[in-house]
């Protein structure tokens, strides 16, 4: 039988099923409630207030006897009987109320820093987006329209392999495009890294819209993600956004995560979180550019490890369990909307390799952004 969980002071109220702990409402209904652990029982941190209604919780060493008669529970140990009424502490909403806030985005080191640091960059994107002017077909030249398509790509670049694609929905859109447009289209192209692999198109645009190309990098950080929109002709940052990982109602740092998802459908609920935050900086940057975020052609993103591991819905678990090692350190270019991420549906998520367990892609990206592995000095990033 469900119940509801009215959260104080923020007013927010929950419907929760049979065996849901408070913390776990919490999470969903956005609340902030500190979980260091995890939601383990051992830190102490999520103590909150049953104001009204009943429920079943056991004696803890972080409860005195006077506490626990004024209701004081702790969130992750306590499950609601009946309909509940719950006031999260001043102490614990005054570090929420920090998480509530819009987290502002900053920089270590400044663009225009970067710029000095590195020199002039070289724009090389792994996508392209080509305008193609096709000719139409006749009954002399009776090509398909994938056909003609495919011949005007490999007759306008430097290679002259025959593209390939993902979704037969592209098919289903493709002619009416083609047409609409007097046969004048945009590819986007993602480029086949090795040799002799084919370039994939990822969207057919109707008309020239080569001037607006943007790419998506995203910084996951534990606490806090930031996402950067950036125009890949040009490098130039268009916009950004940040907001706190919504992961951190799981546990404030990486070795909670790992607890959690240890957790049944842990896993799951991590990866849902950081995917949802993700989307947040997507439909914020999006709004800001209008834009759609179908219009964004490639998205890369650091992490560490342990992120990089739970975006991909990848069990962490042994990176926490000696010798440590993580299931992989290369993580396999990804569509991004089959991760949930807002996006066209052929568009990639690319993820920085990591070094080890706990050198992960974030500090690769680091390293790639300010060149330091091309110099010979000792150098601290
Ligand atoms: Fe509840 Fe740590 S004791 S989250």
């Amino acid at each position: 039988m469900s119940k509801t969980v009215h959260f104080l002071p923020d007013n927010i109220k929950i419907e929760i099923q049979d065996k849901e702990n408070i913390l776990s409402a919490a999470a969903r209904a956005g609340v902030y409630i500190n979980a260091y652990c995890g939601g383990n029982g051992t830190c102490g941190k999520c103590k909150i207030i049953v104001q009204e209604g009943q429920t079943a919780a056991q004696k803890s060493q972080f409860i005195n006897e006077a506490d626990f008669s004024q209701g004081i529970r702790l969130a992750c140990q306590c499950q609601p009987l009946t309909d509940v009424i719950i006031q999260v502490p001043a102490e614990i909403g005054k570090e929420g109320q920090a998480l509530k806030r819009q987290p502002k985005t900053t920089r270590a080191i400044s663009s225009r820093a970067i710029d000095e640091l590195v020199g002039k960059k070289r724009i090389d994107p792994p996508v392209e987006k080509r305008f193609l002017k096709l000719n139409p077909p006749t009954l002399e030249d009776n090509l398909p329209d994938l056909q003609r398509l495919m011949r005007a790509i490999t007759g306008s670049g430097p290679h002259a392999k025959e593209p390939t694609y993902d979704h037969p929905e592209m098919l289903q859109a493709l002619p009416f495009i083609l047409r609409e447009a007097d046969w004048e289209v945009t590819v986007i192209l993602l480029r086949g890294k090795r040799e002799r692999e084919p370039d994939r198109i990822i969207s057919v645009e109707p008309g020239d819209t080569t001037a607006n190309f943007y790419g998506l990098a995203l910084d996951i950080g534990t606490t806090t993600i930031d996402g950067v929109l950036l125009n890949l002709n040009s490098g130039e940052i268009l916009a950004e956004s940040s907001v706190h990982n919504a992961q951190i109602s799981y546990g404030e740092d990486v070795i909670s995560r790992i607890v959690y998802s240890q957790r049944q459908g842990g896993l799951d609920r991590l990866q849902k979180r950081v995917i949802y935050s993700i989307n947040e900086i997507i439909q914020s940057i999006c709004r800001d550019m209008i834009i759609s975020p179908s219009d964004i052609s490639y998205i890369m993103s650091a992490g560490n490890t342990v992120m990089s591991h739970l975006l991909m819905g990848i069990d962490p678990k042994f990176l926490r369990e000696a010798p440590y090692v993580p299931v992989c350190s290369q993580f396999p270019l990804t569509i991004a909307s089959d991760l949930g991420v807002m996006a066209h549906p052929s568009v990639r998520l690319f993820q920085y390799p990591a070094i080890a367990s706990y050198v992960g892609g974030d500090i690769v990206a680091g390293v790639h952004a300010c060149q330091m592995h091309k110099s010979a000095l000792l150098t601290l990033l």
